[in-house]
């Protein structure tokens, strides 16, 4: 059997490293085949034959095939799983606004797409930002599919999140579990270490440090990819690809019993959090399914920081509606 997996923005820096992780096995192990279905627009179509070629000569053996093309209708055709990587960079004198609304253009297109072509189980993935609202709007724009099948990514912050601890503790990232994002992939999310572990301790307790926490480790996570643009001069591309494979991967396959993940799925109202909402949250995962954490208690400082990026992520969709992309 193989797996039709679809990659938007193919010829892009992120394309570069997820796509040769994805045909090398990294989503379904090694036993499952990939058919990879690369979405571009025309003036990267050439870069994209580019990008094959060098697939091709990597003999991965289980890489099925390679279809390229600019028309999402045949590229999403019966797709199992969708990563949409690719959106509007923001420019020079573009408001947030002109951003959403160069985006809306590209995934209310997409949403539609899926909502026709797509396989009955895909499950969507959205990498390019602004990821929540793109999410939100592909969401909204494809009736057909349940609402549940749309995630945006908040792992890479979570990952930096995992990272950073580890540091600060002196322990190994493979120690620590649960980890949470909270909100919006953007500089108002919150990463919440109150209910992490660290080898089965509390972490907070294990840092002991709250001035750490908030002159350090939330900003640092939370501007980590404006640190990234400034040292390498350009954004993350290969951390930002593994974190979208380990998104899929335990989507589809599942966490760990005594672990989460954090993902931007739609609100169910959990937390106090606006239904509908895109909002990262901590889940667990089984066989493509999430459920959101429940039961966590919340103190009045991650109250705070949980509403102020749930505002946000208000704001975001009050400008797509009124645009009319939703
Ligand atoms: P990039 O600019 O190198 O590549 C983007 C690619 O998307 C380009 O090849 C472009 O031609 C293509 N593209 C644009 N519009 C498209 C459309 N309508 N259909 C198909 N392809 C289209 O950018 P990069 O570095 O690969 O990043 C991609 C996105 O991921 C950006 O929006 C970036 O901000 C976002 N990102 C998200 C992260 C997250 O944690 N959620 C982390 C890092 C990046």
């Amino acid at each position: 059997m193989a797996m039709k997996v679809a990659v938007t923005g193919a010829a892009g820096q992120i394309g570069y490293s997820l796509l040769f992780r994805i045909a090398a096995g990294a989503l379904f192990g090694p036993e499952t085949c990939v058919e990879l279905r690369l979405l571009e627009i025309p003036s990267a179509i050439n870069a994209l034959e580019g990008v094959a070629m060098e697939l091709d000569d990597c003999a991965f053996p289980l890489l099925d095939s390679i279809q390229m093309g600019t028309n999402a209708d045949q590229i999403f055709d019966g797709v199992n799983l969708a990563l949409l990587v690719g959106a509007r960079p923001r420019t020079k004198d573009m408001e947030r606004k002109d951003l959403l609304d160069a985006n809306g253009a590209i995934f209310t297109a997409q949403g539609k797409a899926l909502n026709a072509v797509a396989a009955d189980d895909v499950r969507i993935g959205v990498t390019g930002n602004p990821a929540n609202t793109n999410a939100l709007i592909a969401m909204r724009n494809a009736p057909d599919i349940p609402a549940e099948r749309f995630s945006a990514l908040t792992r890479l912050d979570h990952n930096r999140a995992v990272s950073q601890l580890a540091t600060k503790t002196g322990s190994r990232v493979s120690d620590i579990r649960k980890m949470t994002i909270w909100g919006n992939h953007s500089a108002t999310q919150y990463p919440d270490i109150f209910h992490a572990e660290i080898a089965g301790r509390h972490a907070a307790e294990v840092v002991n440090d709250q001035q750490w926490i908030e002159q350090y480790f939330i900003p640092t996570v939370a501007h980590r990819g404006s640190a990234i643009i400034e040292a390498r001069g350009s954004s993350s591309a290969a951390s930002a690809a593994s974190a979208t494979i380990d998104a899929a991967r335990d989507w589809l396959s599942g966490t760990p019993d005594d672990d989460w993940a954090s993902m931007a799925v739609v609100s169910d109202g959990s937390y106090g959090i606006a239904e509908g909402l895109m909002y990262s949250f901590p889940v667990t995962t089984k066989h493509g399914n999430w459920e959101i954490v429940q039961g966590l208690e919340i103190n009045d400082f991650s109250r705070a920081k949980m509403d102020a990026t749930a505002a946000e992520l208000v704001q975001e969709r009050d400008m797509v509606t009124e645009l009319g992309l939703i």
